[in-house]
């Protein structure tokens, strides 16, 4: 008679702690969280500060990305002489281009990989090493750790990592999403105003009702970007380019960008010393990204040779005729930056995604939902809207701790 009764304890226990968690008011930080449905990935940013000193090719290694494309997210001149060996400053704040997939029924990150050095722990990876844009739990339940004091080193984990792509739009217009770990002493209207963006505009994303956030929350912020219009074959369909930034594509031989006068996506060869297919319109003498035009009664006729995507691995050019009010001038480009070497007070360095570039496989985990309550539907508002879920929560090891405890405390 009183089996029954003890045997559902553990799960109304297992279900209700997170919740007294919550109540009892542990410092919970916050995170979007966008649902989603189907397998397909999308392009997001990660805004990661540097833990250290570290190599470009370390700081791309965290994230398993293709280190010239994470420099040309930032505007960082990824020509120099051995980019990859520049030694980035500590506490230097980047956009880190990755693929942001659906699993779960939310969509994450779920393509980074670390291995586990000697001393660490779960809180100094998640808080430390990826800066906040991790959770402890999240890593110990993606990875099935029992005993998060005993991590093997060389363990390789799976970082699940935050991110937003709420179709690629915000109030209809291109945007890529920028998953931003809050700081000490930052407010909304201040991230805004660093984003070019809005306080409404910032609530709405990530459904906040007021404009207050702690320290550890991650905001999704939105960034005016370049769409393409890449046929759904092509490897790098999909690419979009935040305002300002720079993408490397077509296995490093073609590198677009967008702004800073408009958002069209302007892609021209790339600057790097790769072998590469033809980049040359055919049935005319102009290359990717080159233009011509004539003034006419009716207006300016522009001819331009435009990349179409990255196809079975040949560049797709495509000529295209068109009238314009005013003929254009010299195509202004986004300004590039050298590798940093200091930081400057309150640095920060500009975005952009890249889809194809970022390495590493993407494998469905074997938790499901990391948040501790359930997620609600979309919200058919203009905007994009994702759901704030707390990032903590209770690992399996945990509940089944406290309820062996609760168990024994009955039946004794
Ligand atoms: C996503 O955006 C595309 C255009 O960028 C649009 O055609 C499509 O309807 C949007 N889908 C949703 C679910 O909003
Ligand atoms: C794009 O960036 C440029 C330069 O930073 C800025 O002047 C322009 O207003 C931005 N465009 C949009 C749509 O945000
Ligand atoms: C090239 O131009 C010629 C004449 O202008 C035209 O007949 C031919 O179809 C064009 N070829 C392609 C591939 O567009
Ligand atoms: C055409 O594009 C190439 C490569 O970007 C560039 O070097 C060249 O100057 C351009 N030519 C014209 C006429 O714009
Ligand atoms: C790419 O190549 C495969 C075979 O190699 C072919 O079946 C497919 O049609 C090609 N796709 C395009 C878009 O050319």
């Amino acid at each position: 008679m009183a089996e029954k009764p003890l045997l559902q304890l553990p799960f109304f226990f297992c279900f209700f702690l997170p919740f007294f968690s919550l109540l009892v008011g542990t410092a919970n930080a916050k995170s979007t969280i966008e649902p989603c449905t189907g397998t397909d990935s999308c392009p997001a940013l990660l805004g990661y500060r540097l833990y250290a000193d570290l190599k470009v090719s370390e700081v791309a290694a965290l994230f398993q990305a293709d280190p010239v494309a994470l420099l040309a997210a930032n505007s960082v001149d990824f020509s120099v002489p051995d980019v990859e060996n520049r030694i980035l400053p500590s506490g230097l704040f980047l956009r880190v281009p990755a693929a942001c997939s659906c699993s779960g029924g939310i969509r994450r990150s779920l393509s980074t990989r670390y291995t586990v050095r000697p001393a660490d722990t779960l809180s100094s990876i998640a808080a430390s090493v990826y800066g906040g844009l991790a959770s402890p739990d999240q890593i110990q339940e993606a990875n099935n750790i029992q005993d998060p004091s005993a991590l093997d080193a060389g363990r390789t984990l799976v970082i699940p990592l935050p991110c937003t792509c709420f179709n690629s739009s915000d109030n209809f217009l291109p945007a890529v999403y920028l998953s931003y770990v809050v700081r000490q002493g930052d407010s909304v209207p201040a991230v805004a105003a660093r984003y070019s963006t809005t306080v409404t505009d910032i609530m709405n994303v990530n459904n906040m009702g007021s404009p207050s956030i702690q320290q550890g929350d991650i905001l999704a912020i939105p960034l005016p970007a370049c769409a393409s219009m890449f046929p759904k074959y092509a490897s790098d369909y999909g690419l979009i380019v935040a305002n300002g930034t720079y993408a490397i594509t077509a296995s490093h031989c073609v590198q677009c960008s967008c702004g800073p006068g408009n958002l069209n996506l302007y892609c021209t060869p790339a600057s790097l010393a790769v072998s590469c297919s033809s980049m040359q319109c055919s049935n005319s003498s102009l290359m990717l990204g080159n233009y011509t035009s004539q003034q006419t009664a009716a207006g300016c006729s522009v001819t331009s040779c435009n990349y179409g995507g990255f196809v079975n691995g040949s560049i797709v050019t495509r000529l295209s005729a068109s009238l314009q009010p005013r003929c254009p001038g010299q195509h202004q480009f986004p300004p590039v930056i050298p590798p940093p070497t200091t930081v400057l007070r309150d640095s920060f360095l500009a975005p952009s995604p890249s889809p194809a570039e970022a390495g590493g496989t993407i494998t469905t985990p074997r938790s499901s939902v990391p948040g501790t309550s359930t997620l609600p539907g979309v919200s058919p508002a203009s905007g994009p809207t994702g759901s704030t879920s707390s990032v903590r929560q209770l690992s399996h090891t945990r509940c089944l701790f406290a309820l062996s405890l609760v168990l024994l405390v009955l039946l004794f």
